[in-house]
């Protein structure tokens, strides 16, 4: 029996949230296993009318589950960053998800902006660090308000930190067993602590992996390269800040948000899934967003539960109805209601 945790969140989470369980539901039919959910209200309206946010308490009950599946973080009445740093990353950080997987996959080259590139030439991983780095919150105000005010704010990378993750890489690397490339995207040549620590340490974890391809590009290459050339992608790891700025630009090259989907993984413990897009508050209570990314999460989450069959059926069916149906990935462009890619995923299924 898999326990899954579900927060559906603000804005249009909950309803790509029903999606996602819709699907679960008819791969559960399907494939024969059993599972329970529990909704959690952790969104930017109970926030608004309690003050209550992620907690202690909550964070203990989340460790129960198997798996956490999200909608979305982000409330226009809320001031930004509250619910980012008090539900998100609270919960990344609380639960120790030290890495972010984020695939780039073109399903479809109708819905890629670049010119001539096709589903062979845009498939590659990225593990994003998900603990440390700029997210760590370090830093602080000196004189601040006045004419010499500086503020700082500490990227902080721990040995044990990089380590984990260029390891976790790795052995994803091997594991999905493409073209067995991993490539560091960094910058070395400016962020001369930080990137010396990630550097060396891949260097060292490279001689355990004789069998992966390591190669290393500066961040800003990696946008370049995105764009031009994507195939020569298979794994790339990079820290946390870096991390979040390159996947926004996968998700656009793979066929922009309403496709995207991540997981916030800790190895040894519960990891949390959800379309890496945001609320789209002004799509909100309109039936038009599109529910494939948390459709995909819900791939993503079966695979790391073990359901790797019906993993497969999903990202399969998605693919089928992106390879035919669908006229965009956009909201309110798919031709479809958000219920009814829904409804076509879970026939293909
Ligand atoms: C993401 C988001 C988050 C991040 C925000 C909402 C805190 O942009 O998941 O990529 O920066 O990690
Ligand atoms: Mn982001």
């Amino acid at each position: 029996m898999h326990k899954i945790a579900v927060i559906p969140g603000d804005g249009t989470g909950p309803e790509v949230v029903n999606e996602g369980l819709k699907v679960l539901e008819a791969a559960g039919k399907k494939f024969n296993f059993k599972y329970e959910t529990k909704t959690f209200d952790f969104s930017g309206e109970r926030y608004l009318k309690t003050g209550k946010l992620v907690e202690d308490a909550d964070v203990e009950a989340l460790k129960k589950y198997n798996a956490i599946f999200l909608g979305a973080v982000g409330h226009p009445d809320v001031k930004p960053g509250i619910l980012e740093t008090n539900v998100l990353l609270k919960l990344r950080f609380a639960l120790d998800q030290y890495i972010n997987l984020r695939p780039v996959k073109l399903y479809n080259s109708n819905y890629c902006p670049l010119k001539d590139k096709k589903p062979e030439d845009i498939d590659f991983v990225v593990v994003r660090e998900n603990s440390e780095g700029l997210y760590k919150g370090m830093g602080e105000f000196q004189n601040k308000g006045t004419k010499e005010e500086v503020a700082i704010q500490i990227s902080y990378n721990t040995r044990k930190g990089v380590e984990r993750c260029l390891r976790y890489a790795f052995e994803f690397t091997r594991k999905r067993n493409k073209r067995k490339k991993l490539t560091l995207c960094g910058k070395t040549n400016v962020l001369t602590y930080a990137w010396d620590l990630w550097e060396r340490t891949f260097k060292e974890l490279a001689e355990e992996y004789p069998d992966v391809t390591t190669d290393y590009a500066h961040v800003d290459a990696t946008t370049m390269w995105f764009v031009k050339n994507p195939e020569w992608f298979d794994v790339i790891v990079t820290d946390n800040m870096f991390g979040d700025i390159i996947t926004d630009l996968g998700a656009m090259i793979q066929g922009g948000m309403g496709i995207a989907a991540g997981g916030n993984i800790n190895p040894s413990g519960v990891s949390m899934f959800e379309p890496i897009g945001g609320s789209a508050p002004k799509y909100t209570g309109q039936n038009v967003i599109n529910p494939l990314a948390a459709i995909c999460a819900v791939g993503m989450m079966l695979d790391n539960l073990g359901e790797e069959k019906a993993a497969k059926a999903v990202e399969d069916a998605v693919i089928k109805l992106v390879s035919s149906k669908l006229k965009s990935l956009a909201a309110g462009k798919m031709g479809y209601s958000t219920t009814q890619v829904g409804d076509l995923v879970v026939e293909n299924l």
